[in-house]
């Protein structure tokens, strides 16, 4: 029996900001960004939209391309590290909005490899029959995070002129990942085939708690006694702290490894791949699980480049863009596959009904 994906969706915010936007509220071009990471733009949400509207809209898009409708959904699998509320998480609020019955609901909390971990859970559950149908949901409203507290008018369009010398100070500060992120979900939905040979195939997770602080929030938590205290929020640690280099190190070796494992699994050669359908976390990453693979550019789609990175929602977004753009065929054979914070990591292998 495999358990296949028969509908896609996505739901992006629609007021885009470039680079060039950004060079004007820190010190920062487009020529650095697109050059390290590969982004021309990001998409970000007016305030008071909340990861849980991106997801319920990307959750009834999927629904819609599947032909089914909410009641149909057995258990529903959401993925953020930007809940709406510190708690509880968001997937009871995603449930409520698409109008979901009163069906089992997770949240999963493996960052970029969220939707590849949904998956995975989503491929059991089908498999043990507890469930017929699954929505699994990546979705991200990263703009809470970003540091640019006064300069946001700027980029919204509500102001003009230069930044005040103060802010364009203390948003330079924080340029090296306040670039990386943008706002959007992605979703699927699954569902089992009679068919074993199509479908999730093969999948492998990994994680590494000693690759924890390669990107985290460290001063916003329950090992601390208050959980969240002045003093902190002053010295920005409610705020993402990455070490850069080492993840992309990390990310590199670790995305190939985790393909080559489900190949192997199912007996499969690299040149057998049709896709390759990888976290965008940089372009360079994305281009050295390319060359790790010996995959033709045109194999490993990015789409980084218009969304910049939404964590959870990268995969989801940009299978569904292959689905509408006819990349994805029917024997098409796919390889999902992402590394980010926890560590966490792996691969699925997919082939298209
Ligand atoms: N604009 C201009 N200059 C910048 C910027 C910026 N936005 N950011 C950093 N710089 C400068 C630095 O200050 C440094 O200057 P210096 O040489 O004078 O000291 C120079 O550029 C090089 O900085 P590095 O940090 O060494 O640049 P690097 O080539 O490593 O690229 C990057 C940085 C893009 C962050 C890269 O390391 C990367 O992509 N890492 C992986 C990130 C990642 O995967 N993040 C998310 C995963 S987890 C998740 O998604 C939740």
């Amino acid at each position: 029996m495999g358990n296949i994906i028969c509908g896609t969706g996505t739901e992006v915010p629609d007021l885009v900001v470039t680079n060039a936007d950004l060079a004007r509220i820190m010190d920062t071009s487009d020529e650095w960004i697109y050059r390290r990471t590969g982004v021309r733009e990001r998409r970000f949400v007016e305030p008071g939209t909340a990861t849980s509207d991106l997801a319920a809209g990307a959750g009834r898009a999927a629904l819609d391309d599947a032909g089914l409708g909410p009641e149909e959904v057995d258990v529903l699998i959401t993925a953020t590290m930007t809940p709406d509320t510190f708690a509880p998480g968001i997937s009871s609020l995603v449930q409520e909005k698409l109008g979901l019955g009163a069906v089992g609901a997770y949240d999963l909390r493996q960052q970029c490899s969220g939707f590849l971990y949904g998956l995975d859970l989503a491929d059991a559950l089908l498999s043990s029959e507890k469930a017929g149908t699954v929505l699994v949901v990546g979705a991200e409203v990263h703009s809470g995070f970003l540091p640019w507290d006064g300069s946001w008018p700027y980029l919204l369009g509500t102001a003009d002129g230069p930044v005040p010398a103060d802010q364009y100070r203390r948003n330079s500060r924080y340029r090296a990942w306040s670039v990386l992120f943008g706002d959007g979900a992605g979703a699927a939905v699954l569902r089992r085939s009679s068919n074993p040979e199509v479908g999730i195939l093969a999948s492998r997770l990994h994680s590494d708690g000693t690759h924890h602080e390669l990107i985290h929030v460290p001063g916003v938590g329950f090992s601390r006694r208050p959980y969240v205290d002045l003093a902190r929020l002053e010295a920005g640690e409610h705020l993402p702290h990455m070490q850069g280099r080492e993840l992309f190190r990390e990310a590199v070796s670790r995305m190939p490894e985790a393909v080559l494992e489900v190949l192997d699994a199912t007996g499969t050669a690299p040149a057998e791949l049709d896709l390759v359908v990888a976290h965008q976390a940089n372009a360079r990453i994305v281009e050295g699980v390319r060359k790790a693979l010996g995959m033709a550019p045109d194999q490993v789609p990015v789409n980084i480049d218009r969304y910049a990175n939404t964590t959870a929602g990268t995969l989801p977004i940009l299978f569904d863009e292959l689905r509408r753009a006819d990349r994805v065929r029917p024997g098409s054979l796919v390889v999902f596959t992402a590394f980010g914070a926890g560590a966490h990591w792996g691969a699925a292998l997919y082939r298209e009904p």
